[in-house]
């Protein structure tokens, strides 16, 4: 253990036996400290060089704690001055540090696991309301929710006297809407399951769940793309799985390097790799599913944005592909409705069938009758088929301008993830400042993009997109917005004492870049 206590020094202890990483037990004691009210708004940090130093740790790891902590709006980042507590932190996290410091004695004797720094996918977690155009991930537009249709469907499926308030329901979902996911999944997806495959769950997070609670203790091996999705990654983590990370290049995870044996679990997400926007090749989906067949492991396909397919038509999912019964399928309303619904669903092989149902009737007894309800007549009357393409026209017009909007600036940009989702990926050039810096300079200006080991994904730290691959979201910010965004960071990469030899037509000269 080291502890830190100098001159501007902030008590830190470092356990470097515990199975949580280095990284997160920072975050997780600054964080505390900051809403604790120990670390006032407007102190002053360490530099992350002072820091690493104390920890003997290296400054990589601190960077990459105070990046999550400035994203998430608890630090900010002046420039040339130094990094500060953010003057104005998220309201709610102060509530919720009020609530457990009340908690706090008891807590501490009585919590036997690591805390796990996932806060969950709130936007009300994050401080961004002094960001003038955020770029956050996957972010829905909440204008284009359809208020109108969904309530005529709440007051038709909850008036009558065909409610289902006063009773359990199936642990394993509606079948009405498990039918109709089940249709939906052969027709778009190229799977072909029965009802009783799909369990209906509050977002794919449930399902993540229902998967770790079935397969993983202590010191299984889950293995996931590098980078990742944190809120996979962490969740494993907190039921002690020991974590490997295989890379991933523009064809997906790279299959060759799997372990050949001993994994019991893999985490991937094949139509658009989270967060680089990678296709698995159709050659690469075969391999993985010799590969889990030799291994004797499951896979848990995350298939969470799928809906959106700009050009042709998507690859058939990995478990329309797989004869031997290891895929698990996680599928979302959460990018095509809102995440605030927390519907989802998790297909499983016919053998885990049973399991899966008890896990999730000792988890809550099944999901929420209303929103199934509303959901399978939201789908029954074809208002869901509608609302699809609607969303896709806004959401391939905002792509369309954002791709529009960094070749303007910034030429010839490489970019990956455009085919499919609400994101892309945009890979750096070497005279560029790195990821994290850009984001820094951004956000200074008031503009939200965000590296990879920002916490909009989890960074195993040693992938070739660590340093210079930003993420961008184009599902919460229109077209004026994104135009406006990018051209105050081209201007802001303009003001540099030694601007980036970057140029366009409109003045600023040649393009650089792949
Ligand atoms: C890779 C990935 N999977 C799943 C989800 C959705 O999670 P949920 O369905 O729990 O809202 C997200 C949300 O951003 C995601 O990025």
């Amino acid at each position: 253990m080291v502890l830190v206590k100098e001159k501007m020094a902030i008590p830190i202890v470092l356990d470097h036996s515990s199975h949580q990483s280095l990284q997160g037990q920072i975050f997780d004691q600054l964080r505390h400290l900051i809403l604790g009210g120990k670390l006032k708004p407007g102190a002053p940090i360490p530099a992350s060089r002072v820091l690493a130093e104390q920890l003997a740790i290296s400054r990589n790891t601190v960077l990459l704690v105070y990046d999550r902590l400035i994203a998430e709006g608890y630090l900010q980042s002046r420039r040339a001055i130094g990094t500060y507590v953010n003057l104005e932190l998220p309201e709610t996290s102060l509530a919720a540090a009020r609530r457990v410091a009340t908690l706090a004695p008891v807590l501490t004797e009585t919590v036997i696991r690591p805390t796990i720094p996932f806060i969950g996918q709130s936007p009300i977690e994050r401080n961004t309301r002094h960001l003038d155009f955020d770029f956050f991930p996957d972010r829905l537009d909440p204008d284009l929710f359809p208020h109108k249709i969904w309530h005529r469907y709440i007051n038709k499926v909850s008036t009558g006297t065909n409610t289902h308030f006063s009773e359990y329901c199936d642990p394993g979902g509606l079948p009405s809407l498990r039918e109709m996911i089940a249709d939906h999944l052969g027709m778009a997806r190229g799977i072909s399951v029965s009802p009783d495959q799909i369990i209906i769950t509050a977002g794919s997070q449930e399902g993540l769940n229902l998967a770790a609670r079935l397969l993983v203790k202590d010191a299984t091996l889950v293995a996931t793309e590098n980078p990742c999705y944190p809120g996979a990654a962490l969740l494993f983590e907190s039921y002690y799985a020991k974590l490997i990370p295989v890379p991933v290049d523009e064809a997906g995870l790279d299959v060759e390097q799997l372990p050949k044996s001993g994994v019991t679990l893999l985490y991937v997400t094949p139509s658009h790799q989270y967060p680089l926007g990678f296709t698995l090749s159709i050659e690469r989906r075969l391999k993985l599913l010799d590969w889990a067949r030799r291994c004797g492991a499951y896979i848990i396909e995350d298939d969470y944005d799928s809906d959106f397919q700009y050009r042709g038509s998507p690859l058939t999912a990995l478990m329309g592909l797989d004869d031997y019964g290891c895929v698990m399928y996680l599928g979302t309303f959460s990018k095509s409705m809102g995440a605030g619904l927390r519907l989802g669903y998790l297909v499983v092989p016919r053998v885990l069938i049973q399991a899966a149902r008890s896990a999730k009737a000792l988890l809550n007894n099944g999901h929420a009758w209303l929103d199934q309800a509303t959901m399978t007549e939201f789908i029954r009357s074809g208002a869901y088929g509608n609302h699809l393409r609607r969303m896709r026209h806004f959401y391939s017009k905002r792509r369309d301008c954002l791709i529009e909007a960094l070749r303007h600036h910034f030429g010839s940009v490489r970019l990956s993830g455009l085919e499919s989702g609400l994101h892309l990926a945009w890979h750096l050039p070497e005279d560029f400042p790195d990821a994290r810096k850009l984001q820094a300079l951004a956000l200074s200006h008031g503009v939200g993009i965000y590296s990879i080991g920002s916490g909009t994904a989890y960074d195993y730290g040693k992938s070739v997109y660590s340093a210079r691959t930003l993420i961008l979201g184009f599902s919460s910010v229109n077209e004026y917005q994104i135009r406006a965004g990018i051209q105050r960071i081209a201007d802001a990469l303009a003001d540099l004492p030694v601007p980036p030899p970057f140029s366009t037509a409109t003045g600023r000269g040649a393009v650089v870049s792949s």
